[in-house]
């Protein structure tokens, strides 16, 4: 077969461009190519050097190392043991959470330092397609990026969540927390072990349900509505966990048309169907707020009430609110209201519910200052009448009481180190937007309802203590805890509320019925 002498030449240089030629080739060899590989290997040297030195991955802080695939994840099966092996390396460290990559930030200042000073690089969110984009329609703000949707739902909770306006949600706080004071009492369960965690999740659920549709009381069990938020939150966070739905490994998926992708059209329908039901909920709202005066008392027996889905159809034009993000931001509230160790639960009533359980078993652990917070109780505001939210300036041991469970310092309980000599409370310390801890988040992602869960709080135990002795019908452990994913509650135990005084049920019903 003839050869092509040049072509094959050609083809081996550039097999050969690569390797070191032989000094005595050197002069047989035509000098272009030659230094066009040595041009060209500079190029490829610069482009690397420039690639390695402007990768985010050289500035990963230090960080234990994982094993293969799923990297770090299993040391987050004790967290106890994760937190303090994340504290080793310091207060920043990196750790890789089944490809995921995280940074776990183990002092306040480094928080400041990041969420709060840098907040223009630290306010995002992680790509979810299937449950945020797909299923949610990218209308859940909790999910949703840095982006001007974000900002306009963001901003138009916040305004009517600000502490101003949080003062419009006082009398359904106290209401319920009489109601659960109440339900604590009455039930025999409460006192079986775990027996007030139903409680303390319906207080939440159903003080985040009034303050966002103004919806008639919820005392304990659940009706439609619950059911029916609660599965929304539970579909969006089981769609929300990493290797549920192959689109958010491969985004390509995205391109498919719909008549070959069910997945695409069951989240269609999940989404529609979600809509039309919160659409709904502020639908309702939108009626009692163009009845007369007197229809709407009858209507809602008497008990029309400020709430959150109100303040955003009036406001709505103000915040370029569209209708569908004034039903999903509502939603979301809910969403995030109802106690439920899913993703959506970070913000909302489970962390309340908890926090009342770790209160219960702090009070049960520590008599004398379950005592001390009953006399400032019986000082100010006597044995004639609950607990109100106004309270709380003239109660400032009582206040304290909430900062000293999210405190920063597991080791020792001890509500006075928020006082001063004189009782009265300590300027919070920096950079905790005057809560004295950071467990509501920090920066641009703050946490939207942490006015109306302080007064929630507040009230709720401010309630309890009134009303009751609290003691253990057992033994309780003050240092174990039950690991619900994003939260760690108490190990449950068998809490006794006995009844202070004589009085004091009576006096809880009688505020309940004239409310
Ligand atoms: C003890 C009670 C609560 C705690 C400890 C808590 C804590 C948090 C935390 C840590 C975040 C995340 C901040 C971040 O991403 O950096 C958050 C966000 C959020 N919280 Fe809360 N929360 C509580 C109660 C509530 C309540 C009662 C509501 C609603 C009425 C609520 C609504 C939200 C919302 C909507 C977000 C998302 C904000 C955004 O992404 O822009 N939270 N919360």
């Amino acid at each position: 077969m003839p050869v092509n002498t040049s072509e094959a030449m050609a083809g081996l240089r550039a097999h050969l461009l690569f390797l070191p030629l032989p000094v005595e080739s050197r002069g047989a060899t035509p000098l272009l190519p030659a230094s066009v590989a040595i041009v060209f290997t500079g190029l490829l040297a610069v482009f690397l050097l420039a690639r390695h030195l402007q990768s985010p991955w050289r500035y990963l802080p230090p960080g234990p190392i994982g094993y293969p695939i799923v990297g770090n994840a299993l040391n987050l099966l004790d967290k106890k043991q994760f937190f303090s092996m994340c504290e080793s390396y310091g207060d920043i460290a990196y750790v890789n959470l089944a490809g995921q990559p995280t940074i776990v930030l183990n002092a306040q200042h480094a928080v400041a330092d990041l969420l709060d000073r840098r907040a223009g690089n630290f306010s995002g969110r992680p790509r979810l397609i299937f449950s945020h984009e797909l299923l949610a329609g990218g209308m859940t703000f909790t999910t949703e990026g840095h982006t001007p949707r974000w900002r306009r739902m963001r901003r138009a909770v916040n305004e009517a969540f600000r502490p101003s306006a949080a003062a419009k949600y006082h009398t359904i706080e106290a209401d319920k927390a009489a109601q659960l004071a109440l339900a604590l009492a009455n039930d025999p369960h409460a006192t079986v072990s775990g027996g007030y965690s139903h409680h303390y999740a319906s207080y939440a659920a159903s003080v985040v349900l009034a303050i966002t549709y103004d919806l008639p009381v919820l005392n304990t069990g659940k009706d439609g509505i619950i059911d029916t938020v609660e599965h929304i939150a539970r579909d969006l966070a089981r769609a929300a966990a990493p290797g549920t739905h192959l689109v958010d490994l491969f985004p390509w998926m995205l391109i498919m048309p719909v008549r070959f992708a069910k997945w695409k059209r069951d989240a269609a329908t999940w989404y529609r169907c979600t809509s039309e039901f919160l659409g709904g909920l502020v639908g309702e709202v939108k009626e009692r707020m163009t009845m007369p005066p007197d229809a709407k008392d009858q209507e809602a027996s008497g008990e029309a009430r400020p709430c959150l889905a109100q303040t955003l159809v009036e406001e709505a034009d103000r915040f370029g609110l569209s209708e569908a993000e004034i039903s999903w931001a509502a939603g979301v509230i809910t969403f995030a209201g109802l106690p439920d160790d899913t993703l959506n639960s970070i913000a909302g009533s489970e962390t309340q519910a908890i926090t009342l359980e770790w209160f219960t078993l702090a009070m049960i652990g520590h008599l004398d200052i379950q005592q001390r917070a009953q006399a400032e109780l019986d000082a100010i505001v006597g044995r004639e009448r609950a607990p109100r939210v106004g309270d709380r300036d003239q109660l400032p041991f009582v206040s304290v009481l909430d900062t000293e469970i999210y405190g920063e310092d597991a080791t020792e309980f001890n509500p006075s180190r928020h006082l001063d000599e004189k009782g009265q409370l300590k300027p919070a310390p920096a950079d905790t937007k005057d809560e004295g801890h950071i467990s509501y988040g920090a920066g641009r992602r703050i946490c939207v309802g942490r006015h109306v869960a302080n007064d929630a709080l507040f009230v709720a135990m401010a309630t309890i203590l009134w009303a009751f002795n609290l003691r253990s019908e057992g033994a309780f452990d003050m240092d174990g805890y039950v690991d619900r994913g994003v939260t760690v509650s108490p190990k449950p135990f068998a809490g006794k509320f006995e009844p202070r005084f004589p009085e004091a049920l009576t006096i809880l019903n009688e505020e309940v019925e004239t409310r």
